[in-house]
Order: C-alpha cells, then structure tokens, then sequence
C-alpha cells in the first residue's frame, strides 16, 4: 500500500470458531507492512493461542485490561492511541452487544469505547444468533453509530446450519481495511466494468473461449470501490471471489455481455472495458452434441460486436477506458486501438505476461501521451489505474482566492 507512515491497527479477537481466520489476516496485514496490535478476549483465547498472534504479528499480544506491560495501567487508552482503525473478527454476538450497548468490562470493549478512530467489525455467529432480534437491534444500534459492518456472509457454518453469520474471509476483511484508508477519489461516481473471458458456444457442451483469468478486472473493481464509486461488474465465467459491494452479474457469451453493458450504461460515469471478449463466435450453435464423423469439420465464426467501440460511440458516453492486449509493438498498436475505437483512455499490457498472472505491467495511453507503471501485484496496478482515471475524470479544481 502506497502511504507517507506506517498504518496502525488494532485487531480484536473475540470468542468464535472463526478465530482462526484473524491468523490469516493478520498475516495479509503485516505482508501488507501495516503495524498490527493484536487484542483477545478471554473467549478467544479458547479457539486460538497468544502465542500464534504474538509469532505472526512480531509483537506480544494483549488480553488484560490490568496488563502490567503498560507503564501507567492503563491498556485501554495506550493500545488505540495512535490506531488507524480498530478492527474486530470475528465479533461475537455477546462483544457486539456490549459494543451496542457501551458496555466496557475487558480490555478489547473497553478499547473500542475509549476509540478516536474508525471501528470495522465482523460478526461471526450461528444463523439463528444472527437473526435474533436482539443481534439484529444491535446491529442496527451500531449501524446508527457509525460502526463499519463487515458481512456476514452466507453459507455452511461450524454447526452444521447454512445461513448468514459466516465471517468474511479474511481476504475480504483485509480489503475491507484497505478500503477505509483509500482516498475517496471516485467517491459519487458509477463504474461499470467488463471483466474475465467470454464463451462461445458450440454446441450444449462446447465452445471457444480464452486464458483471462478475470483478475484483472476484479481488481479494477475491487479499486474502484475503495475509491469511493459504485461499481457494476460485469463478469464472464471466472473462479474468483465477487468483490463486495459490487453489483455483480454474470454472463457467458460476448452477444449475453453487451446486453448486460447496453442494460446499464446509461447509469454509468465511467467504463472500463478489461473483459478479453472474443472476437467472433461459431456461426453455428448446434443444440444437440456435434456427434464426430470420420471426416474434418470446418468451422465458420462470424464477427461479435465491439462493446467497447459502441460505449465510446454513443452519444451521451462515458468516459471510456479499454485494455489493449498485445503481443507485439506495444505502446504502437494499442495507441492505434485507442484512436480507432476513440476511448479517452487505453491500458496496454503484453498479452503473454498479464494473462493469468497475479502481476501485471502496464503502460496508461492518453490524449496527453504514455504512463509507463511500475510491475506490481495487479491489485497494486488496479489502484494506479483507478488514480490515472479519477484524475482525468475530475481534474483537480483551481483553489478559490
Ligand atoms: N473489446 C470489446 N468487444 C470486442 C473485442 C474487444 O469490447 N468484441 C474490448 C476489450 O474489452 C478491450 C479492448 O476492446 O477493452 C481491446 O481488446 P483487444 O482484444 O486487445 O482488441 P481487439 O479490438 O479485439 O483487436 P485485436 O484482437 O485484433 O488485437
């Protein structure tokens, strides 16, 4: 992450099963050098040791509101001075009641009750804790006070139920963190993105299609999102996690694709066409099997429709940004594309290094000329891309005398 100091967070565990997944997080926030303070309730201490928080963080890890590490006693105040935020995963139904309800009678409530700064929280919980109407009354009550609520997500829980109260992932928590430092560069404005391959189909079980591994383009969401936009994406057939908060849709073929795009570009101030789409498809679709015959098969593909070109010729359109992929004559071929299909902005990257890798090398065409951006991790590219393009799409007012 990109920042003039090092971050500060304080990382409450509380008593759930999913204790387990603050490991990871803590792990992606130290990778991510942000300076982790890690504080357990007595309950999760239970699921998880000190011990595994202390070794992952580099630094001893707190439960004890009367610690006597503290010189002057007084834990609740010294751990969240200077925090960039508090976060707590999993929060438990119990933690989030005292939180709703101001209660202080551990170090970690009383932390969050003695806080300045921002307050995430994850709730973790049995389906039917999470709908309770005392959980969803404290919900609302941190809701009202300006607490960040992380999920939950929906699906199979410890206890054998399926429902909501999952814990996010602690990659999607991680990101969620990211997202409450980010500047709020896009903040007001609505992204539609085009992300991942298409697939032609040939016949019910075949088709053409491509390597895009889609994660390109969910990173661009994933940006788009921290900087403030809203964002709908619109995905072909990947394996990757939906960023949240994203209004996803899926689509299959190139024809499925731009109705979804024709669907909802009027709402949209900016679009970023990164979807690899095919250029043709089978001028066929069998709708039985294509049974094999002893003899070749040609096959005829007819021309699908430019979705980007069309974005950038409407008449009211936004303000346009595609991907060149190229394996050759970079920076001349994609500057060639973006003069033909007029897009204010064209990301060219070399099609062998991006496709399916986690990092990329780009190089930013504009009508002011060429940005050459460092490799970097493609979530890192994404954030340099979203920056590129919210200083073009809201230059920078004069100050006022
Ligand atoms: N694109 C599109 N619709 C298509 C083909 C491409 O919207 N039918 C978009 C892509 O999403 C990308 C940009 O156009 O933003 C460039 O795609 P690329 O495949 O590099 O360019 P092509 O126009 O297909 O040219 P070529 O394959 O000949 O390089």
């Amino acid at each position: 992450m990109a920042q003039s100091r090092q971050r500060r967070i304080v990382l409450g565990i509380t008593g759930g099963i999913a204790a387990y997944k603050a490991a990871e997080l803590t792990r992606l926030l130290i990778k991510d050098g942000i300076d982790v303070q890690v504080v357990m309730t007595e309950a999760a201490c239970g699921f998880i040791t000190p011990a595994t928080l202390q070794a992952l963080s580099g630094k001893p890890v707190f439960t004890d509101l009367w610690d006597g590490r503290v010189a002057d006693n007084m834990a609740h105040i010294a751990l969240s001075r200077g925090a960039d935020a508090i976060v707590i995963a999993p929060a438990s139904a119990d933690f989030m009641a005292k939180l709703a309800n101001g209660l202080a009678d551990d170090l970690l409530s009383t932390l969050c009750l003695a806080r300045e700064c921002p307050l995430l929280v994850a709730p973790a919980m049995n389906r039917q804790m999470w709908e309770n109407k005392a959980t969803q009354r404290n919900v609302a009550l941190l809701e009202r006070d300006g607490v960040n609520l992380l999920g939950p997500a929906s699906g199979d829980q410890a206890c054998g139920e399926t429902g909501l109260g999952r814990m996010l992932e602690a990659a999607q928590i991680f990101e969620a963190i990211n997202a409450q430092f980010a500047p709020k560069l896009l903040a007001g404005k609505q992204v539609l993105i085009t992300a991942g391959p298409t697939f032609e189909a040939l016949d019910p079980v075949r088709g053409i299609t491509n390597r895009s591994s889609g994660k390109m383009g969910y990173a661009i969401a994933r940006a788009a999102l921290d900087a403030g936009a809203k964002v709908t994406l619109l995905s072909g057939p990947v394996h990757l996690e939906p960023p949240v908060g994203a209004h996803i849709e899926r689509v299959e073929s190139t024809e499925q694709m731009f109705a979804a795009v024709k669907k909802h570009v009027k709402a949209a101030d900016i679009f970023i066409g990164v979807a690899a789409v095919a250029d043709y498809r089978p001028a066929r679709v069998s709708t039985q099997k294509i049974k094999k015959t002893d003899r070749d098969m040609p096959l005829q593909l007819i021309q699908n429709p430019d979705i980007l070109a069309w974005v950038a010729a409407q008449p009211k359109a936004p303000f346009t940004v595609g991907f060149a992929a190229e394996s050759q004559k970079l920076n001349e071929f994609a500057d060639a594309k973006r003069r033909r299909k007029k897009v204010r902005l064209m990301v060219a990257n070399l099609a062998q290094h991006a496709i399916g890798a986690d990092d990329n090398e780009v190089t930013l065409l504009d009508d002011a000329g060429l940005h050459k951006l460092a490799r970097a991790p493609k979530t890192e590219v994404a954030r340099q891309i979203v920056a590129h393009i919210a200083s073009l799409v809201t230059p920078r007012r004069k100050i006022r005398k």
